[in-house]
């Protein structure tokens, strides 16, 4: 990538990632949750996240709605600023896993390839891609914000699964179908698939 930041020079830190992660007593990942708006992606990593802050883990959740508020508030839903908006929240979880944080992120990030250019940020293996799967049909009669109903009468015209596509992920780490499998069920999922790949130890 071309980069206007000329005559910088890299300054590595003293404390390490693994330093963080020692002081932690977990290893740090990003758990990147993919899926159509409401299918769950916040609900499921907020409840992730809250069982994980209750065995004394150290986390963070990056909210696709919340950082459109900050960070993203001068990004749309065009092709090319959701190509940036996913650059962006990669860059930032990037640095967040430096952190010694375990970071989860509830992104749309609707293209195969920008999701792959998140995962290639960082060492194999530090980057869990969780498929959030629920048919459209269920996410539209949910329109938890009234979105779907919005984007059928045609004021918004770029809407993830109706003016704008999905590509749904070919080999997720981890699928969960949060239409008919329960939040526990989900959450369950996610901590197994940590203890699996020996980022948190099994709880008691
Ligand atoms: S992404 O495509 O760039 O990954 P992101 O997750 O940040 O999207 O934001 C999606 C959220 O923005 C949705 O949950 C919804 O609340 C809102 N939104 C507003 N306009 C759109 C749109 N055209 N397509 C999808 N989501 C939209």
């Amino acid at each position: 990538m071309t980069t206007k930041s000329s005559n910088t020079v890299w300054h590595h830190a003293t404390v390490t990632r693994t330093d963080r992660e020692k002081l932690h007593e977990h290893k740090s990942v990003i758990l990147w949750f993919t899926g159509l708006s409401g299918s769950g992606k916040s609900t499921l990593a907020h409840a992730v996240e809250d069982y994980l802050h209750k065995c004394g883990t150290s986390t963070f959740v990056l909210d696709g709605d919340n950082v459109r508020h900050g960070l993203c508030s001068d990004l749309g839903f065009s092709d090319d600023d959701r190509i940036e908006n996913i650059r962006r929240i990669g860059e930032l979880a990037k640095l967040m896993v430096e952190a010694g944080v375990i970071t989860l992120t509830a992104f749309i990030s609707p293209f195969k390839s920008d999701r792959n250019a998140a995962r290639s940020l960082v060492p194999h293996g530090d980057f869990l891609e969780i498929y959030c799967q629920c048919p459209i049909e269920t996410c539209e009669q949910r329109d938890v914000k009234g979105l779907y109903k919005k984007a059928r009468a045609g004021d918004i015209p770029f809407f993830t699964g109706i003016g704008s596509p999905y590509e749904a992920p070919e080999h997720p780490e981890l699928s969960v179908n949060t239409h008919d499998q329960s939040l526990d069920e989900s959450v369950k999922k996610v901590i197994n698939l940590l203890v699996e790949r020996g980022i948190i130890k099994k709880q008691s």
